[in-house]
C-alpha cells in the first residue's frame, strides 16, 4: 500500500477532520473522544485506514456506489485525459463524452431514448417530479400533478425528493414538504399487511386504492425503487410489477423506476427492473453510473415524453427550464464509459448473479444456524438479512444491538451496512453490496464475519 509520505500527515487529516468535517448521517458527540475513522486508499474490494488498518468493503464505498470495485486505473486515465482536452462545458451544449455515453446508455435501455445529465440521485428524482409538474400544467390543464411513492422507498435528500421520502426517520423536521405527494403501502411480504395467497397483486392493488381514493385524473407520475435499498432491500412479491405496470397504464400515469441503487450491474442485469420486464417512462441513476469516480447522474425517459416539450416551439415556457450546472462535467460520462466497459468486459453481470447467489446461500445457512435471522433476501450482489428478537412473532432486533453486529464485524476488518436512521423501529436488516468484482473468497470472508458477530453479539 502507497500511503501519503510520513504518517505525521495522516494524523494532521485525521485532526483536520475531527476538528473541521461535518459528517454524513453522523451524531458528532464521539467524535469528542473517538478520532473519526478516515480512509486513505483502495484497491479492489480493499480499503485502508489512516491507521493502517486493511478492511474487506462489503458495501461499495458504504452506499451501494464503487460497482467496479477501488483503484481503476483506466478509469482515472480516462478522466485525467478528458480533463486536459476539456473538462466542462454548461448543459445547453453538448460534449462528446456526454454524447457518446447517453448512445450506450440507451443501447442498453430498449424503449427509452433521452438522457438528463445531472449530478446525484436526488437531483435526477426532482427532474423528473419536474418533468411531471410541467407535463401537468401544459398537457393535463393543470391536473395530474401529484406524484405517488411507496412506504419505505427513498428518493432523496433535498426538501422535494424528501416529500416523497418512505423512510419517516429521514423527513421528520425537515417539514413542511410541498404538496401534491402521495404514500402507497409498501410490498414486504415477511412484514404482511394484507392475509392473501397472491400477495405481489395485492399489494399493487393497494396502489390502485390510492388513486382511486385521490381521483386518477390528479395523479400524473408514480416513482418506486426496483429493489428497496435503505428501507430494507425489499424484493417486490411475484405478481408485483405486472400488476403496477397494468394499473400506471388504465389511469395514464407516468412509471418512474429509481435505480439509483440498482442501476448498472447490481441486481446482474444493467438495470433491476430488467428482471421483471416492465417498461418505465422514466429512469434515474447515480451511485453506480461511474462507480463513484466522478459524479454523474442521469434522468432517462422515452421520446414520447420528450416530445411533450418541444412540440410548440412559438411558446417561450414549453420546454424543460432547468438546468443543473455540474452536469455540465465532463468526467461523469467519461468514467461512466470506462465503468460501462469494464462491466462488459470483465463479464461482472455474470459475476454479480453467481456471487449473489453464492452469497444469498451462505446467509440462508446463516438463517439455519441463527434465529436472529429472521429473512434473507436479495438479488444479485444486493443482499439483505433481517434480524429479529423472536421469529415467531417478528419483532424486530433492538436497533444497538443490530449495530453491534456490524461493529464486530468492523472489528474483524468487514465493513457490512445495516439500515439506519431510516424507520423507526424498524433499522434491522443487515445490508451487503460488495463490489461486482466480488470472488467467492471474498463472499465466504464476509459470511464468516456475520457468523463470528451474530454468534458473539447474540450467542
Ligand atoms: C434509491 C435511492 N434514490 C436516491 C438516492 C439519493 O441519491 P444521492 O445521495 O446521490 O442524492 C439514494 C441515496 O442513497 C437512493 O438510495
Amino acid at each position: 500500500m502507497t500511503l501519503i509520505p510520513g504518517s505525521n500527515s495522516l494524523s494532521h487529516a485525521v485532526a483536520a477532520d475531527r476538528a473541521h468535517v461535518w459528517h454524513h448521517l453522523s451524531q458528532h458527540k464521539p467524535y469528542e473522544t473517538v478520532d473519526p475513522r478516515v480512509f486513505v486508499e483502495g484497491k479492489g474490494l480493499r480499503l485502508w485506514d489512516a491507521k493502517g488498518k486493511e478492511y474487506l468493503d462489503a458495501v461499495s464505498g458504504g452506499v451501494w456506489t464503487v460497482n467496479v470495485g477501488y483503484g481503476r486505473e483506466s478509469i482515472a486515465n480516462a478522466v485525467r485525459d478528458q480533463l486536459v482536452k476539456l473538462n466542462y462545458y454548461a448543459g445547453a451544449a453538448g460534449t462528446v463524452p456526454g454524447a457518446l455515453f447517453a448512445e450506450k446508455l440507451i443501447e442498453k435501455m430498449p424503449g427509452l431514448s433521452r438522457v438528463y445529465y445531472s449530478n446525484s440521485g436526488s437531483e435526477a428524482n426532482e427532474k423528473v417530479y419536474k418533468m411531471v409538474r410541467q407535463i401537468a400544467h401544459r398537457h393535463h390543464g393543470g391536473k395530474k400533478w401529484k406524484i405517488l411513492y411507496r412506504e419505505r422507498d427513498y428518493h432523496g435528500t433535498t426538501i422535494g425528493t424528501l416529500a416523497t421520502s418512505g423512510q419517516h426517520q429521514r423527513a421528520d423536521q425537515y417539514g413542511p414538504f410541498p404538496d401534491g405527494f402521495v404514500m402507497v403501502p409498501h410490498c414486504l411480504e415477511y412484514r404482511k399487511q394484507w392475509d392473501v395467497e397472491n400477495y405481489g397483486e395485492r399489494a399493487a392493488d393497494a396502489i390502485e386504492d390510492v388513486i382511486l381514493r385521490e381521483g386518477p385524473d390528479s395523479v400524473g407520475c408514480l416513482v418506486l425503487e426496483p429493489v428497496t435499498a435503505g428501507g430494507g432491500v425489499i424484493l417486490p412479491p411475484l405478481g408485483y410489477w405486472e400488476r403496477v405496470q397494468e394499473i400506471c397504464r388504465k389511469y395514464d400515469i407516468l412509471l418512474h423506476l429509481d435505480e439509483v441503487v440498482c442501476g448498472l450491474g447490481r441486481t446482474g442485469t444493467w438495470f433491476g427492473y430488467q428482471n421483471y420486464g416492465i417498461q418505465p417512462d422514466f429512469v434515474t441513476m447515480a451511485k453506480g453510473v461511474a462507480s463513484g469516480y466522478a459524479a454523474i447522474s442521469c434522468t432517462v425517459t422515452t421520446e414520447r415524453v420528450f416530445e411533450m416539450f418541444k412540440d410548440a416551439p412559438e411558446d417561450s415556457m414549453s420546454f424543460f427550464r432547468d438546468i443543473s450546472t455540474f452536469g455540465g462535467c465532463t468526467a461523469g460520462p467519461v468514467a461512466a464509459l470506462e465503468n460501462m466497459r469494464i462491466i462488459e468486459d470483465e463479464g461482472l453481470l455474470a459475476n454479480t448473479i453467481n456471487m449473489g447467489e453464492h452469497c444469498l446461500a451462505k446467509l440462508q445457512a446463516l438463517q439455519e444456524k441463527h434465529a436472529v435471522i429472521g429473512d434473507v433476501r436479495g438479488k444479485g450482489l444486493f443482499l439483505g438479512a433481517e434480524l429479529v428478537a423472536d421469529r415467531a412473532t417478528k419483532e424486530p432486533l433492538e436497533e444497538k444491538r443490530v449495530q453491534a453486529v456490524v461493529a464486530h464485524c468492523l472489528s474483524q476488518g468487514v465493513i457490512i451496512g445495516a439500515t439506519n436512521r431510516s424507520l423507526q423501529g424498524l433499522n434491522n436488516t443487515l445490508c451487503l453490496s460488495p463490489a461486482l468484482i466480488a470472488s467467492r473468497d471474498d463472499i465466504d470472508r464476509i459470511t464468516n464475519a456475520i457468523d463470528r458477530a451474530l454468534t458473539n453479539v447474540i450467542g
